[in-house]
Order: C-alpha cells, then structure tokens, then sequence
C-alpha cells in the first residue's frame, strides 16, 4: 500500500475560510490525501488566505518565503494559495512567488484536485474563475467521520453591498444563496457525526434567499432537526434584519441569543461615505426591536476608527452609539486602504489619530464586555462542552451567549449540554456548577 500524503492547510481570515478549508481538506482526501499539523512533513501545503486588511495579505508573503527552504529540501512538495488573497491578486502571486505551484480562488476550489494534477514539471495552475457550476454540488456530500460538537455551515457567499471600504464584493462575487433542502441534508449530515451546535455562515447571512421565508425560514426547518440542539448565524447586515428574523429571535429556542451585528460608525456622514445605506438611528431601532423580541440578547459589533475624512466630532458619535448599544463583545479595526475600493482614493486620517481612535473605542468595549461577563453571575445559563479543561475533571464549554464557561464535572463528556449557575467571572471566562 502507498503511503498516504499528508496535507498541510494553514487558515486565514473568517469563519467562512475556516469552512472552506474543511471542505478542501475533504476535496484532496478523495486523493488520498490526509491532514497534518506542521508543515515539516507535508507533500502538499495551502495557504488558505485573507484579505480584508493589508496586514493580513502581507502575512501571506512573508509564509511563502518561510517555505523557500522546505521546498528547496523536497522539490515535489506541492505549493498552493487559496482563499481571498489568492483571487485578489493571483497574477502577482505567481510573479512574485515562482514557489507556488497553484491559486485557486474561493469559487473554484472543486477544481483543486484537478488543478494539482496540471502543475509538476515547472508546470503552475491558476484557476481564479467564478464557475457557472456551483462548487457545493460538485463536492455533494461530506466526510462521515466523528466531529466535535459544534460546526460551521456555509448557506449564503458574496456580497452585493460594496461598502467604499470593503474587498469582500470582489473576492468573494455577487450574492448567493444554497437551496434550503441542501443545508438541511448537510446539517442532518453534522448532526449524525456529533454535532450539536451549527452557526450558519455567509458574508450577508440576513440576505440568504435559498428559502421562501429566508433565513428565518431556514432556522425554522433547522429547529426541527432532532439532536440539533443550537443554531446561530454570522455575518448579519443590519438593513437585511426582516420582520421574520427579529421574531424568530422572540420564539425559536434553539435559536441562541446572542448576535453579530456589525455597525462599523456611529456618525450618518461617515456610516454614508461608507455606503452603509443605514443611519446611526436605523440601526438602533433594529436593535430595539430585537430586544423587545428577546430582552437577553447579547450583542457583538464591527468597527472602523479612521475612515477617510472621519473628524474627532465623527468618532464621538461612534463612541455614543457604543455606549447606548452596551455589546457583549466587539472587534474593532484602524481603517486600512485596499487597492480597488472607493475610499483608498480619499483623504486618510493620520496613523496618530487613528491609533488614538482605536485605543479609546477598545477601552470602552473592554469595559462592556467584562460588564456584562461579570452580571453573568448567580445566573443560570445553558453551557454546550466542547472539551476537557486543563484540570483534572474539568470541562468546558461555551454558554448560550457565547462566553467560555469552566465547570468541574466528572463524567461529562463533550457534547452535553447542561444547565449551568454561574459562580464566578474571570477575565476571558465564567465558573460555574452544574444545576
Ligand atoms: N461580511 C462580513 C464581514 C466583513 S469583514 C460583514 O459584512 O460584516 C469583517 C469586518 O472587517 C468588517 O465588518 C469591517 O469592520 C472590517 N473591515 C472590512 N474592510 C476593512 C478595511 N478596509 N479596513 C479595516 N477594517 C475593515
Ligand atoms: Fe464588506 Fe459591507 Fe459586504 Fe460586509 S456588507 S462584506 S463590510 S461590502
Ligand atoms: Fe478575509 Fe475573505 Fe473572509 S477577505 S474576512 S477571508 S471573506
């Protein structure tokens, strides 16, 4: 018997590259590859990739020359480059690179195993194509293999929005939804290898249209899958937040409570140069809504500080947004120029200012957060365990709001799902016993 070859992926980038990896790594194990964890011993290594800030496509270089040597010890190890960066600039990948062997681009990697099997030789592939075909049919059906008990599940890619500072419309294409009864083949699928938990992905996930009811339709016909015990959804826009989502949040009790809304500004001139096509206040009042459908959810934000043009007054009115929204938890970025979009072409904000922006938006979402950790306790709360701690006997697990939750609990085993009061807040978790 051959040896089976061992693939190496590294994953940049969202929680959609993190699917789109897997999904891969399956692709390639149909050709006898297997995944490994270093890329010392690997015969193939893929760069799944990022684009959305400069540093995160510079990472993506400075790898490749990290495996000048590997490749220079071993002349059949295979190099590949997927993932946003290598549809965004593959050409100059390729130039810059003479390394890699293969760019495969986000829409096209059903064709990996093939595009493999043109490179050899000093021959290279490239294939950064958007395909008539659908990718998902051509990789119908999934490993059988034992998984732990949460998963991600891709319903929804691209994005027709064009933010002026945003790559995602162009490495990513146009909106597209995946017919319902596929994602529910799939997550029957998950379910019967272990999963308990599924988190529906998409760049615009309110925008999914693969059902007559949309998304909320979806989570419906989820809900009902026996021993799918929690569903959860990113990446939402806030105008694609329709009156059936909002109330699905009221009364699906698989439906967590806890939602990624991202906002990026607080200041309409600014949330306008963006092209957000919302205000400050729109987006309140869906906030409102939402929590007059359930009064505990927790909400999680995106930021930019220093778009172009952004002034001090501008960044105050992030700052009020802030503190009338209250998150659970936020992620907040110093705007960065990318080559193509609208706002690269307009006036910067100095790296001072910027830096000064991003430390004040942090220290308060610093505080929120931990605010609302910390009145977590005396609580009781649902905790899905996901593994075993670093003591003996000890679990942990991930509560209905997304907080890490340590429990000590002899006999559980990951996958359970268990009431939990809350004893304790740390700095990045909760303590909790068993109800
Ligand atoms: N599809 C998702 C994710 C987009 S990227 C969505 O629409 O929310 C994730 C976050 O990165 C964005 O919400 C935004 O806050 C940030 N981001 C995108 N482009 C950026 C840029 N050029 N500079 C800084 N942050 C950026
Ligand atoms: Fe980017 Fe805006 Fe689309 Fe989100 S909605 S992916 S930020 S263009
Ligand atoms: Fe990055 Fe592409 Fe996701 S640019 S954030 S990997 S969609």
């Amino acid at each position: 018997m051959t040896r089976p070859k061992k693939l190496f992926i590294k994953t940049y980038g969202c929680q959609m590259n993190v699917y789109d990896s897997e999904r891969m790594a399956e692709a390639m194990g149909g050709q006898g590859y297997v995944e490994t964890d270093t890329p010392d011993d690997a015969d193939m290594i893929l760069l799944n990739t990022c684009h959305i800030r400069e540093k995160a496509a510079e990472k993506v270089y400075s790898e490749l020359g990290r495996y000048r040597g590997l490749k220079e010890d071993r002349p059949d190890l295979k190099i590949g480059v997927a993932g946003c960066v290598a549809q965004a600039e593959g050409q100059e990948i390729m130039r810059r690179q003479p390394l890699v062997d293969l760019v495969v681009g986000p829409q096209s990697y059903h064709r990996l195993p093939d595009l493999l099997a043109r490179t050899g030789n000093g021959a290279r592939a490239l294939d950064t194509d958007f395909p008539e075909e659908d990718k998902f049919e051509a990789l119908k059906g999934r490993g059988k293999a034992k998984r732990g008990p949460t998963a991600f599940l891709t319903v929804q890619e691209g994005c027709d929005k064009f933010c002026a500072f945003c790559v995602v419309p162009y490495t990513r294409g146009a909106e597209v939804s995946r017919p319902a009864a596929r994602v529910l083949d799939e997550a029957r699928d998950l379910v019967e290898r272990g999963v308990r938990e599924i988190t529906l992905l998409g760049q615009n996930v309110n925008a999914y249209h693969g059902h007559d009811k949309g998304l909320a339709g979806l989570i419906r016909e989820l809900a009902r899958v026996d021993g799918l015990e929690r569903i959860r959804f990113t990446t939402s826009h806030p105008n694609d937040m329709d009156d059936e989502l909002i109330a699905a949040h009221g009364d699906c009790d698989k439906l967590m409570p806890y939602l990624h809304l991202p906002v990026q500004a607080g200041s309409d001139r600014i949330l306008k140069r963006m092209n957000r096509h919302h205000t400050a206040e729109s987006y309140l009042r869906v906030i409102e809504r939402l929590r007059d459908a359930r009064p505990d959810l927790h909400l999680s934000g995106d930021f930019i500080v220093g778009f172009p043009e952004e002034t001090e007054e501008d960044f105050r009115d992030t700052m009020a947004l802030v503190e009338e929204v209250k998150y659970g938890s936020a992620f907040s970025f110093k705007y960065s120029e990318r080559p193509g979009t609208p706002a690269a072409e307009r006036a910067q904000v100095s790296e001072a200012d910027k830096d000064d922006r991003l430390q004040r938006l942090q220290a308060l979402l610093g505080r929120q957060q931990r605010e609302l950790q910390d009145a977590m306790v005396g609580r009781e709360v649902g905790v899905l365990f996901e593994k075993v701690g670093r003591h003996p006997g000890q679990m942990v697990g991930k509560s209905d709001y997304l907080h890490a939750v340590h429990v000590d609990g002899y006999g559980l085993a990951p996958g359970d799902l268990r009431r939990v009061r809350i004893t304790s807040s740390g700095p990045n978790s909760l303590r909790g016993t068993l109800v």
